[in-house]
Parts: structure tokens; sequence; C-alpha cells
């Protein structure tokens, strides 16, 4: 391992250093004295300074009040372990095998330009061995975020190691006062719940150990009791990581809080040699008076514009449809162009074959790991089905489950120690499969070759990528001790890079991110990936909640949503009601269409050409939460197009009866809206009802849809 660089972050949004030129906007300035900064944004500004014995303080982080010094120092910018050990440590490394201190002093600092945000970056240096920390603050003024990351290197030239035992992305304080912790928690089927708990004396540590979290790092704090989705402070983030992470909330007795995150060092290290670095994932921060709706508005347009795959980024997502819930692992030729036939009639543009086409996959038992396509059930392989679908007029896409081997499969037959594994114990399988080690070379190009054969070789135009098995055993047993304490960062590493690569080469197909349902949403996999598989759960009542949840942090166009014949709860819904359900997001359909009365087509055909209209609102402009399914019985959810000329209104009702809803007097009489242009006039679509903007938004429409488990999609342009 010589000179390993860890860099955690997409190389598309790579550091443009530009130490001259011209820099954007003022949203880093420098104090008189030279070593102080103010971050501001449209809301807050973050204050840093250099004291006098050559600290980095962080002094205010919240409401941008010009002109008011902040002298008061809240904590340091970059804990480490050492002295007194009283904070949540972003640093704590071991040199010459033993030293455990770390002293940090200010070395230097310099602005630059990275694609357009300025980004503060300071330089603080051990005071005696060789290790450099650079932080970087990248400022996003328009979505009131920072993104901070940090840069730990060995600085000599020779000699021992330095063991980072611990390395997080960045830390911030809180003022005195008693706040209130909201996060997204979940199983599969249940991803996304949302939580809310008082931040008490000690700490509070989210944080996944095994590579997959059904919830997810976003955070949001607020003073006791607050809870407004329009108004209030806010203090929010989210990490850009798919590996293991944590985020430390600590709550002191003074009555300060330190929120601290990164990647979850726990049971790892990473050692640096001379010259090596690491570079941590990104962390965004933002803070808001427009409560919890303000978080989510700015972190979803954030990772909507700057974060999802540059390629696809602005591409007005199709409409999909999926066989897995039609004909799970016995797919034939025959049956899935019988399948695709009824899929162009109703509109669908992608159908894409789920698990089951390859080389022995007959259940879950078998076959993952070899890739080749099962020849018993397409005798000629995939280009004459993929011919005839192109020749429909859709595009083509297929499952793939690249991370795991089942241990009946020639790869796996091949090379037993690809799987990760510790001698001597057990190899737990789950869902039947092991885990390849990733971090392995060998694994990678295997992986890649094995997909790229698949792309090059087959006009497919979208892949699902699954990942189905918690992490377990990380055991490398003919690495070095060294990189074997590593290997889940490696792995991620070597991860993101595969997907990279795979995008730079085929440049047109679409990924999906998929992890049994929603097991890996994250925004270091947003940036690699188009659009996730939410959950697993198509039930559309429970949709509802975990979409309204998801739309917390994450934009309605990275969410894709399927109508399916599942019905958990034997509550045989309307096609209708799920249509709507599945439309405020990425649409899709998981039918067995080809049982499909003709009514039901027409349906069909009548909800996706209206989903094929609202789509770039839906997909491309500002949502806003207003009426939540925790609350009350009926979910309402608004999307309103960039330039305010259109706006979408989903309505849902939930159960009604006696015991456990609200009696109809106490549910939301009116609907109040959100983002639009105040003097404008908006056209009801299909009426003549001519309201203005502020009237929509002051006083509201009357509650649009009665009844149990009914819905209603509401179009409003401008009438001018
Ligand atoms: C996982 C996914 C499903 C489906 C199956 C196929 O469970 O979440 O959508 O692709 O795997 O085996």
């Amino acid at each position: 391992m010589k000179n390993r660089h860890l860099n955690l972050w997409p190389t598309c949004l790579a550091i443009a250093a530009a130490t001259s030129g011209t820099l954007c906007g003022q949203s880093v300035t420098t104090g008189a004295d030279g070593h102080s900064w103010t971050l501001t944004t449209r809301s807050f500004s973050y204050q840093l300074q250099v004291t006098a014995d050559s600290l980095l303080q962080m002094n205010h982080f919240g409401r941008n009040e010009p002109g008011r010094p902040y002298t008061w120092p809240l904590g340091e910018e970059i804990t480490v372990r050492g002295g007194y050990s009283s904070r949540t440590p972003v640093l704590e490394a071991v040199f010459d095998g033993r030293v455990r201190d770390t002293e940090l002093a200010y070395d230097s600092h310099r602005i630059t330009d990275n694609n357009g945000y300025q980004t503060l970056s300071v330089t603080l240096k051990d005071k005696h061995y060789p290790l450099s920390v650079t932080e970087h603050i990248r400022v996003l003024p328009e979505y009131d975020l920072l993104e901070k990351w940090t840069e730990i290197r060995h600085t000599g030239r020779k000699g021992q190691p330095i063991e980072i035992e611990n390395a997080q992305s960045g830390t911030f304080f809180l003022p005195k006062n008693r706040y209130g912790l909201s996060h997204l928690s979940g199983i599969w089927g249940a991803e996304m719940q949302p939580q809310h708990t008082l931040l008490t004396q000690g700490t509070k540590t989210l944080q996944v150990k095994d590579f997959r979290s059904f919830g997810s790092s976003f955070f949001a704090i607020r003073p006791e009791g607050e809870q407004n989705e329009t108004a209030g402070e806010v203090w929010y983030g989210t990490l850009q990581y798919s590996g293991n992470w944590r985020t430390d909330f600590e709550k002191y007795p003074t009555g300060e809080v330190q929120v601290t995150a990164g990647i979850n060092f726990w049971d790892q290290s990473v050692f640096l040699k001379p010259g090596d670095s690491l570079i941590t994932p990104k962390w965004v921060i933002g803070y808001t008076r427009e409560g919890t709706g303000g978080a989510s508005h700015n972190l979803s347009a954030y990772t909507r514009e700057q974060v999802l795959h540059a390629s696809h980024r602005h591409k007005i997502r199709p409409v999909l449809y999926n066989s897995w819930y039609a004909t799970a692992f016995n797919v034939s030729e025959e049956q899935q162009l019988a399948l695709a036939k009824t899929a162009k009639e109703i509109g669908v543009e992608v159908f894409v074959i789920d698990d089951g086409w390859f080389k022995g996959r007959v259940n879950d038992q078998a076959g993952l790991g070899d890739w080749e396509v099962d020849r018993n059930k397409f005798p000629d392989g995939l280009k004459p089905l993929i011919e005839k679908i192109n020749a429909m007029g859709m595009d083509f896409g297929l499952w793939v489950e690249p991370e795991m081997v089942n241990p009946n499969s020639d790869l796996y037959r091949a090379h037993p120690d690809w799987v990760f594994y510790y001698p001597h114990r057990t190899r737990h399988t789950g869902r039947n499969q092991l885990m390849l080690n990733l971090a392995r070379e060998d694994v990678y190009e295997y992986l890649h070759s094995r997909l790229s054969a698949l792309l090059r070789d087959n006009n497919i135009r979208y892949i699902k990528w699954d990942m189905n098995k918690a992490l377990s055993d990380p055991g490398f047993p003919s690495a070095s001790v060294e990189e074997e304490r590593a290997v889940r960062i490696r792995y991620i590493e070597n991860l993101y890079r595969l997907w990279e690569t795979l995008r730079q080469e085929f440049p047109d197909v679409w990924f999906e991110n998929c992890a049994s349902g929603g097991g890996r949403i994250d925004l270091g996999m947003m940036a690699r990936a188009d659009f996730c598989w939410l959950s697993d759960n198509t039930d559309p009542v429970e949709r509802t909640f975990i979409q309204y949840a998801y739309l917390s942090a994450f934009p309605a166009n990275a969410m894709i949503c399927w109508v399916t014949q599942e019905d958990w709860h034997q509550q045989h819904h309307t096609l209708d009601f799920k249509f709507d359900v599945s439309m405020c997001g990425v649409l899709g359909i998981g039918y067995d269409i080809t049982r499909w009365s003709a009514q039901e087509k027409e349906l069909a055909r009548r909800k996706i050409a209206l989903y094929k209209e609202i789509r770039p609102t839906v997909q491309t402009g500002d949502h806003y939460r207003l009426v939540s399914p925790y609350d009350n019985n009926r979910s309402v959810l608004q999307f309103v197009s960039k330039d305010k000329r259109e706006t979408v209104v989903f309505v849902y009702n939930l159960a009604e009866y006696p015991n456990n809803a609200l009696p109809e007097t106490q549910r939301p009489q009116t609907v109040r809206l959100r983002g639009l242009a105040p003097d404008a006039r908006y056209r009801v679509e299909g009426t003549e009802q001519i309201l203005t903007g502020s009237a929509l938004m002051e006083y509201g429409m009357d509650f649009p849809v009665k009844g149990a488990f009914k819905s209603g999609i509401f179009r409003l342009r401008q009438a001018d």
C-alpha cells in the first residue's frame, strides 16, 4: 500500500482548486485580523477564528446577523483525542505506536473556487509529529448548506506509519439550550420512519455497522417543542457515505450540544504511511428558520441539482416496467415479451427484467456471481428479446446484484477466498449468499469485466443494482493486518470506483440503487446513481408514509414508486389510488399486466399519460409537504415548477374509522398551497376556477377529496 490516498467523494465533484482567478460571490469573508472567517449563506453564517494559542475555534452557526461579532467560542472546529478529551473527537491518532494524544496548531489557510462555490480550507499541524489536518468547508449559499470534509496527511518522508483510529468528516457546536432531535430510522419494509427525541445529557449515537441502513444519516435539531413544518429554527444535515457511518449528538452538562459525523470507525482503523492521506466523505450541514419544510426543500434541491449523477441529473426520468412482482425468478422470453407488449400499450418507456435471468437462478439459492444469461430460459441469449423490445419502442433494463455470490455458483467454487471471511469462523449467509470482498483488486477487476461485458454485448439502457445482504465476518486473511483493519473503507472506495467507471464507460445507461428496498439510500449512492428503489413495501397506504418521510430530505426524481398487486393488509385498494400514490415520484409498474382487463389497461394508459404531462413539475420542481399522514388521516404533497407557472397537488385520504381516525371535523378542511407567485392567477385544471397565488397560499382550497382511500391529483397553471 504505497502512497494510498483514500478519497471518498465522487471524482465529478473533485476540487477544482483555483487559488487565483475570480471567486464566485463573497460567501467566505476574512476578518481584519486575517485569521477569522465568516461563511455566509442566504440565511445563516458560520464563524471560525484562530485563537491566540493557535487553536481553530468555531464561534457561531446560526442566524445571519451582519455586523454582530461572535466572540464567544463554542468549541474547537477539529476536536482531537488528547489533553482532557472532554469533547467528541473528530480525530483519534496513534503516533509511534503508543502516543495517543494529538496536539494541533493552525498552519495556513486558503480560499478557493470549487466548481462555482467558495471553499475555505484551513490546515492544522501536529506540534511534533508529521501529521497535517486540512478542513475544507464549501459554502452553498442558495441551498443554505455547507459541505465539510477533512483531509488527513502523513507529511513525513520516512518513518513510522500513523494509525488513524477515527477521522470524522466534521463537528459543530450549538449554544446552551434544550434541543429536540428528529431522524429517520427503519427496517426492511418500513424504511425512513421519523423518530423524535429530546437530547438529554450524554451522547445519542446514530450508526450503521453492517453497511445497511433502512433509515438515513439525515438529522434535524430544533429548540425543544418546535414542530412547525414551515417556521422555526432547524439545524440539519446528512452524510455523503454508503458504508458504515455514525453521527454523535453529545449534550454537555453545561448545556451545549456537539454534533459530529463521519465514517463509523468501529472495529477499523487506517494506517497512513509517509506521504499517504485520508480524505473523509462530505458531511452536508445547514440551518434554516423555515422549519423542517425549509430543511427538506434545501436538501432535496441540493441533491437534485448538485449531487445526483451529472450525466442524467437534468434528464426527465422514464416510466418503467419491472417484472419482479409478476414473474419472480420464473422468467422466459415469451412471457417477458407478453408483458412488454402490454407495457408498451399503456405507455411504458423502459422494460426491466428483474432477478432470475442468469445461469442457475431458479430461486434465491444459486447463481449470484456468474452473470451469464441462463440458456435454459433464453436459449439464444438476451439479444433477440432486447431487439424485440427495442422494436416496440422501449429501452431495455436488467437487474444485477454484483457485490454478492451464492456458494452454489461457479465463481464461488473457483474462488472461495473472494468473499469476506475469517479462518476457523462461520461464513454467515443471508438470503443464501455471501458478500464479495470488494476491497480486493481481483474482485474489483472481475466485477468490472463481467459488468462491462454485459453492457457492451447487449443493448441495456437501465441497470437495477441490488444488494441484499448485510456485511458480516469482514476478514481479509491474505491482507496485512493493517490493510485488513481498513477493509470496510476500501470496499466502499472500490464500490464507488466501480459505479463511476461503469457510468463513464456507458454514459447512456440509467442506474437504479436498490438494497432489499431502501437499505442503502444516502447521498454517497445518489452521487453515482439516478434514483433508488425506496422500499419493497408497495402497499399504497404504507407507501404514503414512507414516501412522505423520504421527502423530508431527498428529491422526488430519485424516488422510484411502483404500482403493484401487493396488498399487505388485504385492503383491496383501487388501481386508481395506487397510481396516484406512485405518481409523486418516478412512476413504475410491477403488476402482472397480462392479466389486466381492458378497463384496467385503459385506466393505466390515462394515468401514465397524465404522469408524463406532470412529471417535469414533479421531477424538477420543488416539493412542499402540506399535510402529514403522521398527524392526520390524510397526506398532501405539492410540487411547484421552478418558474412557478405550474403546481401539482397530490391528495391522499387514508382510513376513516371511528376508533383510529380523526373525526371529519378535526381533519384538515382546507389545503393551503405554498411556493406560488403571489400575484399570479392560477387556473385549477378541469374547472373554470381561477385564484391568485396569494389566495391559494393564505386561504387555500377546500379539501378536495372525500372518502377513505380516495385520492386526487390537482393541476393548477398560471392563467395568463
Ligand atoms: C430485492 C429487491 C427486490 C427484487 C428482489 C429480487 O428484494 O429489493 O425489488 O429485486 O431483490 O431478488
